[in-house]
């Protein structure tokens, strides 16, 4: 397994425009994560917290396993190929697609901006894993265009404000293969029967200020217009959903 901060090819990287500086500071973390975030994943205190599986499972309400099968389900028992997760996630889903690789002889890479979190994977992971693990922004993936299989983003996108949501999205659909399979897991409207629907945004609000972005739009509407074929699973009352588009 290897830890590459900067990306994979380093020496070739153009400055980011200035658009992207703006919202991040000088080490580039962006300007939502040190300032809505930092108590879950940028403090180190955060990441020993939270990196419980029964912490985690909690705050998704009980539906952590679920949620994680559904996307491995999606994906494949055997990942042959080269797949990338967009972020990482408390918890063993990174373990279980690291399994699958495997399985498949394929690779996974994993991005985050923090390096606090790329190192509390890298202890989660066993050394042989195929893994790389990269510093980099998901709104500007220093990677070639069409070079994934599939591509999964595991509760991402409620944490970025649209701008980032949306650049996340079409620099996921830039890096994957045309025909690949992207997934997204994340927040979705409940049911108008299901509780949480009325109890839940004054909280998400406080805590998580765009995560009710993803409950006014459908997920297509963060998606670039040239996603094909999109599928969408609810969870939990539709607290959750699941996305899987073709590129
Ligand atoms: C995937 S989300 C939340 C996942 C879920 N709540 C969990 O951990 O179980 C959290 C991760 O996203 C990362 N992240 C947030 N914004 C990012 C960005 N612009 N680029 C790369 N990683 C980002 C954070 O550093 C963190 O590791």
């Amino acid at each position: 397994m290897s830890l590459m901060y900067g990306g994979l090819d380093n020496t070739a990287i153009a400055p980011s425009p200035p658009v992207l500086q703006h919202c991040r500071d000088e080490a580039g973390i962006p300007h939502y994560l040190n300032t809505h975030y930092w108590w879950a994943y940028v403090h180190p205190k955060g990441v020993k917290v939270f990196e419980r599986g029964w912490l985690v499972n909690l705050i998704l309400w009980g539906n952590y396993a679920r949620l994680r099968d559904a996307a491995l389900a999606e994906l494949g028992d055997r990942l042959p190929g080269k797949s990338l997760q967009v972020a990482c996630v408390y918890g063993d889903l990174t373990c279980h697609l690291s399994k699958r690789s495997a399985a498949g002889g394929g690779r996974l890479d994993v991005v985050d901006v923090l390096p606090v979190q790329l190192n509390n994977l890298r202890r989660k992971l066993p050394p042989d894993a195929p893994v790389r693990l990269l510093r980099m922004d998901s709104i500007d993936l220093r990677l070639p265009s069409g070079c994934y299989d599939r591509a999964l983003v595991f509760f991402l996108l409620h944490e970025q404000p649209r701008h980032d949501r949306e650049r996340t999205m079409r620099e996921v659909f830039r890096v994957v293969k045309p025909g690949g399979k992207i997934v997204i897991v994340d927040y979705a409207m409940p049911r108008w029967w299901h509780p949480l629907r009325y109890l839940w945004p004054p909280l998400l609000r406080w805590l998580e200020p765009f995560a009710l972005d993803l409950w006014r739009r459908e997920m297509a509407y963060w998606l670039p217009a040239a996603a094909s074929g999109l599928r969408k699973e609810s969870f939990f009352g539709g607290l959750y959903q699941k996305v899987v588009v073709t590129r």
